[in-house]
């Protein structure tokens, strides 16, 4: 019976590697190959982020093939394959072989770390922490079962005999507390809101742990068969365990993966869509044509130079692309009149901001967007308009927006004249430092331009 179920454990356990092998591969392929990797490439990175076979390399690694050849020259079969084997035949010192055991564990674990970042940095939707965790633990509970085995059929003292009891904790309370942090981790991916029931996390691992070691204390306290049929048997519970949790984890990264993928191509056709309409606005006049753009990109200049995160320098530049999205509703006529507009054509402009505003506020996913189409006009001194806001009352990203809209106006060609010379267009801003634009923006807008030796930034 017992005969059986240790082959069985065995086969299991070899079935085991095989089946994370396969997921690996599966769940590579799904993330990588669109970006062109090779299969070949993809068998590899599976076959190196198998943790055992991580293991059998470092033993090569870290010399050992030597200690094998050294210990089946001394008469050690095969059958007691393990690192401490070796290292004990080698060294005959039990406390020594231990010392050296744990040096060869700290390596692999290092080893395993990298791996499993790498692995983690590459699915990238995927919690990387989360599977840089699920490896090392996983590695080191199958280093700790593995030696554990061994450590006792060497049937030494000291350190090692103390170590293999302490190891049979460790080796279930890990498994286990690692197979309720990747399921809790699991749910708290699919629903936010599930908050963690530590009695649920704790108390079934520390349970298992007692009654696995109660039954390896009989096993091999008192050689007691039937104990170590109850130990097979629950050996077998883990390993099952952790091929559902291995299986549920790779389901979530391919699951994550096409969430994430989804969502960025929600988000390249929502930048399309605004960028259509900002060349529709420009194409009304053809001495603004790129207008938008070149604000929105100067404008984004001037955030990432005020110091704003990337994400606030991004809404910048959505802002800024639709912030003269209003002038849809002012006559092509009035837009296009080169000579000096009348007081009820100017009017008529001077709507173009509350349109905008208007035409955006539908856009519900994105309440920010309003921002610069309102109070682009807007300055410094409160003299602008549509709402004459003053200072800081002025959203900072409108302030922005501004700078950048009145900077390519003097240095796009109009009708009448071709863009102004860089010193003409510095002077101006300067001048208009504190009264029409934000003191601090426009300093920044000169830093640009001072920047822009060859004056590069104009239409
Ligand atoms: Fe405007």
């Amino acid at each position: 019976m017992l005969e059986v179920l240790s082959t069985i454990n065995d086969v299991f356990e070899i079935a085991f590697h095989v089946f994370l092998f396969i997921l690996f591969y599966q769940s590579l392929k799904k993330c990588f190959l669109k970006e062109g990797e090779s299969k070949g490439k993809l068998f590899f990175l599976s076959l190196v982020t198998n943790p055992l076979l991580v293991f059998a390399i470092m033993v090569i690694a870290t010399g050992g093939m030597m200690f094998a050849v050294i210990a089946l020259q001394k008469g050690i079969s095969l059958k007691d394959f393990s690192v401490v084997g070796y290292f004990n035949a080698v060294v005959n010192d039990a406390d020594l072989s231990s010392a050296l055991v744990l040096i060869a564990i700290i390596i692999f674990i290092l080893v395993i770390i990298s791996i499993s970042y790498l692995v983690g940095k590459r699915l990238k939707a995927y919690n990387k922490s989360l599977v840089t965790f699920v490896y090392l633990m996983f590695s080191v509970i199958v280093i700790v079962y593995d030696d554990r085995s061994s450590m006792i059929s060497a049937d030494t003292g000291g350190l090692i005999s103390f170590l293999s009891n302490i190891s049979n904790i460790v080796y279930f309370s890990g498994l286990l507390l690692l197979y309720f942090f990747i399921m809790h981790a699991l749910a708290r991916l699919s629903d936010k809101t599930r908050s963690i029931n530590w009695k649920l996390f704790l108390i079934p691992p520390i349970a298992f742990s007692l009654i696995y070691g109660v039954f390896d204390f009989y096993t091999y306290a008192y050689c007691s068969e039937d104990a170590n049929v109850v130990v097979q048997i629950l050996s077998f519970v883990i390993l099952i365990l952790f091929i559902w949790a291995f299986y549920v984890i790779i389901k979530n990264i391919k699951a994550t993966n096409d969430a994430q993928e989804s969502k960025e191509e929600v988000k390249t056709l929502s930048v399309e869509v605004m960028e259509a309409l900002a060349h529709t606005i420009d194409a009304k006049d053809e001495y603004t044509r790129g207008h938008s753009v070149r604000v929105a990109k100067y404008s984004r200049m001037l955030a990432e130079r005020l110091g704003l995160s990337s994400e606030d320098s991004e809404n910048v530049y959505y802002m800024a692309l639709l912030h003269d999205i209003g002038k849809i509703g002012v006559p092509n006529e009035i837009i296009n009149n080169p000579s000096k507009l009348t007081d009820e054509e100017y009017t008529v402009i001077k709507t173009h901001p509350g349109v905008g505003s208007e035409i955006l506020a539908e856009i519900k996913s994105r309440p920010d967007l309003v921002v610069g189409a309102r109070w682009h006009h807007e300055r410094y001194d409160g003299k602008g308009y549509p709402d004459g806001k003053k200072g800081e009352d002025i959203p900072f990203f409108a302030r922005i927006i501004a700078v950048a809209d009145s900077y390519d106006a003097m240095t796009s060609n109009r009708s009448y004249r071709k863009y102004l010379p860089q010193d003409k267009v510095r002077s101006e801003i300067e001048n208009n430092a504190g009264t029409q634009f934000d003191p601090k923006v426009a300093k920044t807008m000169l830093e640009l331009m001072d920047e822009d030796k060859d004056y590069t930034m104009h239409e």
